[in-house]
């Protein structure tokens, strides 16, 4: 084994078949089928994708499926198409004018049910809102809202009249508004008084204010009233959503815009580094979250699907908005907390809409099982057929755990590998036809050239880790980083010329399955062996006291690093010396001695990016006796970072 690869040292070995049930009146029902639309789709992808995008309403046809001079594609070349059309005023002449398109529940209670000719009817108006305002096709609007249905219209309308929206979580605060405004050179932002989180309101405009005073750009704010706090309205800048609406008219026509037309601007950090503004177009992006959509939820006419990411995500862009609705799915949003008014909130809400198809993040799950079976086993889940996740890699107890208890047994679970710049998912079962290994995103999604490399760029054998890569261009690729082609080429195509790596680093088992096995960044390197942390926090979470684990490496003169665990225990669980030590003999008895962590830390939370991601960034400061040091922007939690290190000595 060379150097620089990584060693591999789980044995989950459990596999999953998909139930009859299910595969019978799946879209996709057999893995030969599977493998045969694979197959066609990486021998000849330019068919392929031509004949998939058909399914989608062009105004001009596309003359050339894909043009591709790596790092950049175009795709679809030719054709002109527009993604809110595809997504609102396509279902219009049929029996989907009057189906469900978003079912809101509002964190106090409330409730608002949107169908497609109302969600048309509000898009056009906030279309024209805009138009009136002065924004035109390639002008940046940043929106900045909590989750409710407005958030939607207003990505919506801006794909529409081609303005390309940059949402930014509404969670961060003004300082990464307005840097990210400044970068995007926003000319509007579209905010909302304030949004509930946990029983308590979030000044929202409040924050947009203080950014929007540095970033001469933007000349227009526009203010959706839902929670009543007193805000101030700036004279002449800004406007009030309501009277906006009140005076545009309903009546729009979708211009037809090009395919490669931006789409929008995401930014993103990773865990790392300063934020990246991910550029999407139009086209690709509109096949290929329709297609994943479709085939990786196994959407059907009757399905109630519910993503619980927030549209300030990539995973809200394409499977809370763009990929259901462009499929004419009924799709469920919830504005709040999983845990407001108590833990048992998200399925009270599956058992009120009778939701078919649950999509979250391990983030979410592992707190599940933290707050204990009982707030979701005195609920009706039967109304659930399918289980996701996205975001990390799952520990596979964590995995088998939320196919009993929320699945019943009788859900598949697709776990989806997938970032924002690859704009949909790259690698899941399909949930009919491919079983599941639990802690495996198992096979590429059609058209994705999925490989894992050594450093020399040599394919790794079967269970070797290495560096994981897609080594063709897809339809949803980011096109680049926005205003900065270097660094685009840089981050992305740079570790092998003219391949796109992920950053992940992953194994390939011998049926072809992918493991990811953690960001390339938080490899550890003990005593000669090289190990993701995905596989050593999984064998912590294996134990049965344990809710959630995060290994670092700190330097050791003996072995190079040495293992330091983070441990999260389950809800009633108390740390003890007995239970430290119980710990570091389970994962010494699991994976080898070698493995044995130098020191565990009990904690009652790690410390996460806000979209769920354990930071071992900073852990690593902390577990090597430093002050945590580097960019906070993206922390979900300060005191948790702030709590861990008050307790260093300990
Ligand atoms: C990680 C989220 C393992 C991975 C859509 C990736 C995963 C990063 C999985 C992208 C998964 C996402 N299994 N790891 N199923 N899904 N990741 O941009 O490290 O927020 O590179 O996009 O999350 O995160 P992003």
């Amino acid at each position: 084994m060379s150097e620089a690869t990584i060693e591999s040292v789980s044995h989950e070995h459990r596999v999953f078949p998909p139930t009859e049930e299910f595969s019978k009146r799946a879209l996709i029902g057999t893995r030969e089928e599977y493998e045969a639309l694979y197959r066609r789709s990486i021998e000849d992808p330019e068919g392929f994708w031509a004949e998939q995008a058909q399914a989608l309403h062009w105004f001009t046809p596309p003359q050339k499926t894909v043009e591709w001079k790596a790092p950049f594609s175009k795709w679809f070349v030719g054709g002109t198409t527009n993604l809110a059309y595809n997504c609102l005023d396509r279902h219009l002449d049929g029996p989907h004018r009057n189906k469900a398109a978003i079912i809101w529940e509002g964190e106090p209670g409330d409730i608002r049910v949107l169908t497609y000719f109302q969600l048309w009817r509000e898009v056009c108006r906030f279309a024209n809102a805009l138009t009136d305002l002065g924004i035109e096709a390639g002008d940046r609007v940043g929106i900045y809202m909590g989750m409710v249905p407005e958030a939607a219209i207003a990505m919506l309308a801006c794909a529409r009249i081609g303005a390309v929206h940059s949402v930014v979580f509404g969670g961060f605060a003004s300082d990464a508004v307005r840097d990210r405004m400044i970068d995007a050179e926003a000319k509007a932002v579209i905010t909302q008084d304030g949004t509930y989180r946990r029983g308590s309101v979030v000044p929202l405009k409040e924050q947009v204010d203080k950014a929007v005073d540095q970033c001469p750009n933007v000349e227009h704010v526009v203010v959706l009233r839902r929670t009543g706090n007193e805000i101030t309205m700036k004279e002449g800048r800004d406007h009030d959503w309501a009277a906006l609406m009140e005076t545009a008219s309903p009546k729009h026509e979708a211009p037809a815009l090009d395919a490669e037309h931006p789409l929008f601007i995401l930014y993103t950090s990773g865990s790392t580094g300063k934020p990246k503004g991910v550029m999407h177009t139009t086209g690709g992006y509109m096949v290929g979250t329709y297609l994943t959509s479709k085939y990786v939820f196994d959407l059907q006419e009757d399905d109630t699907y519910w993503c619980t990411a927030d549209v300030g995500w990539i995973t809200g862009h394409s499977y809370i908005v763009y990929g259901p609705l462009a499929n004419a799915a009924t799709a469920v949003m919830y504005e709040g907390a999983p845990n407001s008014p108590d833990p048992g909130r998200f399925w009270s809400i599956v058992e009120r809409h009778g939701v078919t198809i649950f999509y979250t993040a391990p983030t979410a799950v592992r707190a599940f099982v933290k707050w204990g079976d009982d707030w979701i086993t005195k609920h009706d889940l039967s109304s659930l057929r399918l289980l996701g996740t996205v975001g990390e890699p799952i520990n596979p107890e964590v995995w088998v755990w939320y196919r009993e208890t929320v699945g019943g047994g009788r859900c598949p679970i697709v776990d989806t590998y997938w970032q924002t710049e690859t704009g949909s998912i790259v690698m899941t079962p399909l949930p009919g036809a491919v079983p599941a290994k639990p802690g495996s995103c198992s096979v590429p999604f059609f058209g994705i050239s999925a490989k894992v490399l050594r450093e020399d760029g040599s394919e790794a054998a079967p269970n070797e880790g290495g560096l994981l890569v897609i080594d063709k261009p897809w339809p949803s690729m980011l096109r680049t980083v926005w205003g900065d082609d270097e660094r685009f080429r840089e981050q992305y195509f740079s570790r092998f010329d003219g391949i796109y790596f992920t950053g992940d680093g992953a194994r390939r088992d011998e049926d072809g399955f992918f493991w990811v096995v953690g960001r390339i960044d938080d490899v550890v390197n003990v005593s000669g062996h090289r190990l993701g942390t995905a596989e050593i926090e999984s064998s912590l979470v294996a134990h049965d006291d344990v809710a959630e684990a995060a290994v670092v490496g700190i330097p050791d003169e003996l072995t190079g690093q040495a293992l330091v665990a983070f441990v999260t225990l389950k809800g009633d669980r108390e740390p003890s010396p007995e239970l430290n030590q119980a710990l570091m003999d389970h994962v010494a008895g699991d994976i080898g001695k070698f493995a044995r962590p130098k020191r565990i830390r009990f904690a009652d939370a790690v410390p996460k990016t806000r979209s769920g991601k354990i930071m071992r960034r900073l852990l690593r400061d902390l577990a090597a006796g430093k002050q945590a040091h580097g960019d906070m922007t993206t922390l979900e939690d300060i005191s948790v970072l702030a709590t861990l290190q008050e307790h260093q000595e300990e």
